[in-house]
């Protein structure tokens, strides 16, 4: 017979942050930086695009308010999320000495803030962590909850960790300098809060499509507000994804089948909005959406400027085959959020809140 010794570590209670947005925050960013995550030294990542256009600035800031701050950059991009950043930022932040009283500031997009939360997880078993986003798709959703990761050459975010922030600081006017149709795209996660969780956002995104794609400043920030407002939500209740937060995968199947299979030229906010279009389209075949829900969100999409069809040279085999590859299968079986209608998700049973397609995604899509 085994001896069983029951281990019962008293672990730390989870620990609020906030989230700090508007215009100007970041000009604040040293004295909230200090008052969330004191730490004797702040490791600064940010990738070669965001360091020219903003960080170096804010690094001269946070040294000129007596922080000490080292700065360390990578490639920008998708392809440069992956293990070798990882142990690249982890080796010079161990050549510099950083010890466990440092603290990484996150500076950039979601792929910086993915690597910069996954070392902050990781580094001397983990340091404290500060999100400062740039991209309107990081603002409104990234940065929040705490999932940090990098990709394999298996897949997107295959190699990661939960590991939530001590502070998120967000300056909507700061994506004013992103490529316009990047900015853009970041909004299809707004619209995806919508779809699974509040019919009357969505409905708030339509009647303000035009002021967006002005980059009217006054409704960014709202945007940016109610998309965390609504991520949080999910994200408090289920912090490590043991239930209701896959229904913030909606779309997402299709979207990493496409992503891969465009080796990231599609970018994500892109691929999201065609993704939830297919995705809703598979729930109205299968009877489980309501029908008109697929055409409904290609209309709001389609306002904001977004894709909404999966690209002609790329079948619907393909995806699926890609789909089934990704890490939101269970024990090899595809599986997918589906909608009721917009602004609620539907549940296969009371306890699940993903669809077994097995291998029928082709013959759905
Ligand atoms: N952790 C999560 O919960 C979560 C959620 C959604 C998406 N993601 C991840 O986020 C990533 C996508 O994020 P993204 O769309 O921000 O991409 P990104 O980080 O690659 O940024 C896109 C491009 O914009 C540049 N950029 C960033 N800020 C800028 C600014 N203010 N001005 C000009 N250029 C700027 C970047 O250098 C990059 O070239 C994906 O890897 C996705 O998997 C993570
Ligand atoms: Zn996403």
């Amino acid at each position: 017979m085994p001896r069983y010794l029951r281990i019962t570590p008293e672990l730390p209670p989870p620990r609020a942050y906030d989230a700090a947005i508007g215009a100007g925050a970041l000009t604040r960013l040293a004295e909230l930086v200090r008052d969330a995550a004191p730490a004797a030294r702040y490791a600064l990542i940010t990738d070669d695009v965001v360091l020219e256009l903003h960080t170096e600035r804010v690094c001269e800031e946070l040294r000129g308010a007596g922080l000490e701050v080292q700065l360390y950059s990578f490639p920008a991009g998708e392809p440069y999320k992956t293990r070798e950043t990882w142990s690249y930022l982890c080796d010079r932040m161990s050549a510099d000495g950083l010890g466990r009283d440092s603290c990484v500031i996150a500076m950039g997009g979601g792929v910086v803030g993915d690597v910069g939360g996954f070392v902050a997880a990781t580094y001397l078993r983990g340091v404290q962590c500060v999100q400062v986003p740039t991209t309107l798709l990081s603002m409104l959703d990234a940065s929040i909850g705490g999932k940090t990761g990098v990709d394999t050459e298996y897949g997107k975010n295959l190699v990661g960790s939960f590991h939530q922030p001590r502070l998120v600081v967000m300056d909507p006017t700061v994506v004013w300098t992103q490529e316009y149709a990047d900015m853009i795209a970041g909004s299809a996660e707004a619209v995806k809060h919508g779809a699974i969780m509040d019919a009357e956002y969505l409905a708030w995104i339509d009647e303000n499509a035009g002021a967006l794609r002005e980059c009217d400043t006054d409704v960014l920030t709202q945007l940016v507000v109610c998309s965390v407002e609504r991520k949080s939500e999910v994200v408090q209740r289920d912090p490590y994804e043991q239930g209701e937060r896959a229904i913030l995968n909606f779309g997402h199947t299709v979207a990493h089948a496409l992503e891969l299979a465009t080796h990231y030229s599609m970018s994500h906010g892109h691929a999201v909005a065609i993704g939830m279009v297919a995705e809703a389209g598979v729930g109205e075949r299968l009877g489980v959406t309501e029908a008109g829900t697929s055409d409904r969100l290609r209309t709001s999409l389609e306002r904001l400027g977004l894709p909404t069809r999966i690209p002609e040279d790329i079948s619907a085999e393909r995806v699926a085959e890609l789909a089934a590859g990704d890490k939101k299968s269970r024990a090899g079986r595809l599986r997918c959020v589906l909608l009721e209608r917009v602004g609620c998700v539907a549940q296969p049973t009371a306890a699940e809140w993903t669809w077994d397609l097995g291998d029928r995604l082709a013959s759905l899509l």
